[in-house]
């Protein structure tokens, strides 16, 4: 198999370049537009079909590459079949399998940080966007955020989920690769809680400020900016 993850210095996000080898078929997740031609170089190196291209969610903090990549080689644009995106080809439901070639990945419909924010369960590795971070969860207080919905998708979906599991998130901001279920259960600081209502209080005290991008990024990442419309 063919794992490559990349990662944009400027919003610290994490991106995904997936196939079963060399000269077949691949799947991007969260790409940043700034990086199109790299992934296209990636691709072409490794004699890779780029078929599919997901994101987890509505980012905030850069604009996608979701439509450049599906201008330049006609791939399928996937998001959660919540998303607000207007110019996706494939919206995916809970509990569904994307398939390219032998690679499988189940979506599982982990709303809180957004209400369209799905993780990609991909066999002994889960996608999980921004919904579980390393050390850390995504915050929930725009883009109909609900740190309840958050609880409930940390609780009973994601750490329900076999403790080997690796944690591959959109975003690290320490220089961290991945994670496990197991590691993220006994000591992410966010889910030593013992209660809904405790989670609920923690993420209403964070007192974030707005990502720099966000009135550009948002507006841009539902009407599928490419390169050429920036
Ligand atoms: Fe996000």
């Amino acid at each position: 198999m063919i794992f490559e993850q990349l990662f944009d210095n400027k919003s610290s996000t994490y991106t995904y370049i997936i196939s079963s080898g060399k000269g077949r078929e691949a799947l991007i997740i969260d790409p940043v537009i700034e990086h199109t031609d790299e992934y296209i170089k990636k691709l072409k190196n490794l004699e890779l079909k780029l078929v599919k291209v997901i994101d987890t969610h509505i980012h905030a903090d850069h604009i996608s590459g979701l439509n450049e990549l599906n201008k330049r080689t006609n791939c399928t644009r996937i998001m959660g079949e919540k998303s607000k995106s207007e110019v996706i080809d494939l919206r995916i439901k809970d509990d569904e399998t994307i398939k390219v070639e032998s690679i499988k990945l189940k979506a599982i419909y982990t709303p809180g940080h957004t209400d369209c924010s799905y993780s990609y369960l991909m066999n002994d590795r889960v996608f999980t966007g921004d919904t579980l971070l390393i050390n850390g969860t995504g915050r929930t207080d725009f883009q109909n955020g609900s740190s309840e919905d958050a609880y409930n998708s940390l609780f009973n979906k994601l750490l329900k989920l076999p403790e080997n599991t690796l944690v591959y998130p959109a975003h690290d901001y320490n220089g961290k690769k991945f994670s496990t279920i197991e590691t993220e259960k006994n000591s992410n600081p966010r889910l030593q809680v013992s209660s809904k209502e405790e989670y609920v209080e923690i993420m209403a005290n964070l007192d974030l400020a707005n990502p720099k991008m966000m009135d550009i990024a948002v507006p841009a990442n539902v009407k599928g900016l490419s390169l050429d419309r920036l």
